[in-house]
């Protein structure tokens, strides 16, 4: 049986496969990203059906959806009710319209406004979703898709890669997963069976699921050391903080240490880099789409779903209502910051919320790198320049590094460990590039003893390592 190793993530998506010289190999998902091993985990569905994934599908709804015009048209949905014609209508509870002289009951047909332009829908950070069990599938132009489905097709690019370079077909996929998709034990059993059953729609026969830090610690095990010792992962990517500890035992070959190697304690949360996506948002940004601004003779502040939808660039085409764009231009005359308004409609209108989102994320990773970054994001008339520096960035995220700390703690805890037993920090995920969390590891278990593994690649070599010798 042929296996391979696939880290879904929730921003982005590596394979890694065993080579002709049994080492775990990464593979090229998609050349026009940086790095080309990195699938960034989105998929767009155009109004023909057209069906992209990775780096085209963001540039696609860049290209098409970005700042177009949006026209509504009323259609009719093919549904009616009926309404009591003249008169008041009876709003008992023992109405009942079956019971009505038909003569006194008009028939309304209902109605909905359709976007008759939108060229099609991109999805981001599906993983964060599956665990949502009142999802009932999406409507894409007409075609209900089912959350697993749109999860397939970024799997079935990964599967078609390791084919393509193994030149056999894979039945088994061994898949990373978080350690808790959601603290719910129900919601996350759902996100579980969901990935599975999205695997099996993309051609899988079999999927093996391990966590996540514990991957990238057997990737470590497997072609670093042959000591005793208790190591942590930690693996914090877009949507989950993943921490493990485990009990590594020297041994003669790979097969025996793997064998051997014990999982003291694992936990984990949704604390990552969408959330500091999010928080830098509401922190440094909002105030240019009106959380300052007060309207009306009653001085109101704007209502917070509206305000919000910033935060949630996927359903912001959804405002671009007329009423919703007329209230917005009706208050801007009457407010404190017209300026403010006008910026959130446009927003709205031109529907931007997602290139401010990679705005966002360009100055977050920059600071990883520079003591300060810009969030430089133009369009048309919206201008925003906004500086931050590391010390500011780690104030925003306070909350998120507390959340993350607890973790840590609770690792320990439950491994019955002290920082000091632990003899090695491995480190892997976008945001443990962050020099606050690297930081925070370095003072609580030692300098010398946090090492970074690769950062997008060490849970799917990781896994790679397991499928050889499951
Ligand atoms: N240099 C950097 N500094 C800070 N954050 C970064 C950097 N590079 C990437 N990130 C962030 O890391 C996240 C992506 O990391 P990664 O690819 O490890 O996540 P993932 O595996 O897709 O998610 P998850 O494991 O949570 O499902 C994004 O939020 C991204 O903004
Ligand atoms: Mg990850």
């Amino acid at each position: 049986m042929q296996t391979c190793g696939i880290d879904y993530g929730t921003t982005n998506t590596s394979v890694a496969v065993i080579n002709s010289k049994e080492n775990p190999q990464v593979l090229e998902l998609d050349h026009e990203n940086d790095p080309p091993t990195s699938l960034p985990s989105l998929v767009y569905i155009s109004s023909d059906g057209e069906v992209s994934v990775g780096r085209k599908a963001a540039k696609l709804f860049i290209e098409r959806n970005v700042g177009r015009e949006v026209k509504l048209i009323t259609e009719e949905t093919g549904m009616v009710i009926h309404k009591v014609s003249g008169g008041e209508p009876d709003k008992s509870e023992f109405y009942n319209p079956a019971l009505i002289d038909p003569d006194k009951l008009e028939t309304i047909s209902l109605k909905t406004k359709v976007d008759i332009n939108l060229p099609g829908r991109l999805f981001q950070s599906l993983k964060t979703q599956l665990r949502y069990i009142t999802h009932k599938g999406t409507d894409v132009f007409g075609t209900n898709y089912q959350i697993e489905e749109l999860v397939s097709f970024v799997l079935k690019k990964c599967k078609e890669q390791a084919e393509n370079y193994l030149q056999k077909e894979i039945d088994i996929a061994v898949m990373g997963r978080p350690v808790r998709f959601s603290p719910s034990e129900i919601e996350d059993k759902v996100a579980e069976r969901r990935l599975r059953s999205a695997a099996k729609i993309a051609g899988f026969e079999e999927v093996v699921f391990f966590y996540e830090p514990v991957a990238a610690s057997v990737e470590y095990l497997a072609t670093e050391t042959t000591e005793d010792q208790v190591v942590m992962g930690v693996d914090i990517g877009g949507g989950t903080c993943d921490v493990c500890i485990m009990k590594f035992e020297s041994s003669d070959t790979i097969e025996e240490r793997i064998s051997k190697s014990e999982i003291l304690s694992v936990t984990g949360d949704n604390v990552a880099g969408d959330a500091i996506d999010k928080e830098i948002i509401r922190k440094k940004l909002f105030h240019y789409f009106g959380s300052k601004v007060k309207y009306g003779p009653h001085n109101l502040p704007l209502p917070k779903h509206m305000l919000n939808i910033v935060l949630d660039w996927q359903n912001l085409y959804r405002m671009n209502t007329e009423e919703t764009i007329n209230w917005l231009i009706g208050i801007e005359n009457f407010c404190t910051q017209p300026e403010a308004v006008r910026a959130l409609r446009l927003l709205i209108q031109k529907n931007c919320g997602y290139p401010l989102n990679l705005a966002v994320e360009t100055a977050k990773k920059q600071l990883s790198f520079n003591k300060t970054s810009v969030i430089d994001f133009n369009y048309d008339e919206l201008k925003i320049r906004e500086e931050i520096n590391r010390e500011e960035f780690k104030r925003i995220i306070e909350e998120i590094l507390e959340k993350i700390e607890h973790l840590l703690k609770e690792a320990e805890k439950n491994a019955d460990m002290t920082p000091e037993k632990i003899n090695l920090v491995l480190t892997t995920g976008g945001t443990c590039l962050i020099p606050a969390i690297q930081y925070m590891l370095k003072e609580r278990y030692g300098e010398e003893k946090v090492r970074s593994r690769d950062t997008f690649t060490a849970v799917a070599r990781g896994l790679a390592i397991i499928g050889k010798y499951l």
